[in-house]
């Protein structure tokens, strides 16, 4: 890291540094020769209660903030704590936000995910798609607050000046992933479920999987997300979205493929060699589902790890990490 990097000793906050994505930003933060960063965990510091939030901005005085912090979940979650998942997450970033620009932050990095954007949008999606048709039904509350988180960065800065900015993710994965089968995204539910499927004690030796396998989705390992929030800290600035007529950037890879073909890859890097049955009764969702990163390539960031060699590092943790 050179030493014209002026972020290099600020005192940066990482909300939510406990998860899948906020682990990964801090790994990669403290490996890039970041000293100063500063956690706390949920227990200590509930960021939906304002008054915890405000004494924390004003006693540890943050220079940099980055929001990973977020009450998340599938799509049964999304809709049965419909009212948890609006709630908490507005008041995550309310607080957050607005304690930030009380206590003079300089940078202020806010994640949301490719859910924000309309259910029948054209693909890749753009982002200037944002608010330009309806959204999807079953995690529209969990939507409408990373709107709003959006909104804020957005107004802040059209009102103050605040140097305060969005980023999207598309689908991740990677270590400390969620392998909880009820809860989980595809992506890890297909590790443990091929994992499973090829132990000794397994009843037989086939995975039924949902629908047709035909959905294309897109996948960004955890650490090359990480490494787009530091290129990101230390080389973009709000005014570079919002006077290009954007509210937020996309982070992703740019390519899909289908389920089929990913179910395909993760067999064979787990070594199973049963069958692979589909359910075509059960629903597909959404037919694709792929971010246009031709904004962050043009910035000057591409992701650096495939698909492969990420699910392979993936199924490595899985295997010294997990407990059922
Ligand atoms: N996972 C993905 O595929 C994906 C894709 C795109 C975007 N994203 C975005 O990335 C962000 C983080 O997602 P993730 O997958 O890392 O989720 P995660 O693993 O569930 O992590 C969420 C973090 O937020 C903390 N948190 C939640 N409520 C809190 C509260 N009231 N006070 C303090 N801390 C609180 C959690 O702490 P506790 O666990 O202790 O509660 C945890 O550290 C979200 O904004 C999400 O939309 C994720």
């Amino acid at each position: 890291m050179s030493s014209s990097n002026k972020y290099l000793n600020k005192k940066i906050f990482i909300a939510g540094h406990s998860g899948m994505v906020g682990s990964a930003i801090l790994r990669n933060l403290e490996s890039s020769g970041y000293k100063n960063i500063i956690t706390r965990k949920h227990r200590e510091l509930d960021l939906v209660q304002q008054d915890q939030v405000e004494n924390f901005f004003f006693s540890e005085k943050p220079e940099c903030v980055i929001i990973a912090a977020a009450k998340v979940g599938g799509i049964l979650a999304n809709n049965t704590y419909r009212a948890e998942f609006i709630y908490k997450n507005l008041m995550i970033e309310a607080n957050l936000i607005n304690a930030a620009y009380n206590s003079g932050v300089e940078k202020l990095i806010f994640l949301g995910s490719s859910c924000i954007y309309p259910k029948l949008a054209p693909q890749p999606l753009k982002e200037e798609y944002l608010l330009s048709d309806y959204l999807e039904f079953t995690n529209e509350p969990y939507a409408i607050a990373k709107i709003a988180g959006i909104k804020l960065c957005e107004s802040y800065y059209r009102q103050y000046g605040t140097n305060f900015f969005s980023a999207m993710p598309t689908n991740l994965y990677g270590p400390f992933d969620n392998f909880n089968l009820e809860t989980s995204h595809v992506l890890p539910a297909l590790i443990r479920k091929f994992h499973e499927a090829k132990t000794p004690q397994a009843e037989n030796n086939s995975v039924k999987l949902w629908g047709t396998g035909k959905p294309k989705r897109e996948f960004l390992y955890v650490e090359d997300l990480a490494e787009a929030i530091r290129f990101l800290l230390e080389n973009v600035e709000a005014k570079d979205l919002y006077e290009k007529g954007i509210s937020q950037l996309n982070i992703g890879t740019g390519e899909d493929l289908t389920i089929r073909e990913l179910a395909k890859i993760i067999s064979e890097v787990v070594g199973f060699n049963g069958s692979i049955d589909y359910d075509d009764s059960k629903p597909d969702g959404t037919p694709r589902k792929l971010m246009d990163v031709s904004r962050i390539h043009n910035l000057g960031w591409k992701h650096s790890t495939s698909l492969k060699d990420g699910i392979e590092k993936t199924y490595n943790w899985f295997l010294e990490n997990f407990k059922s």
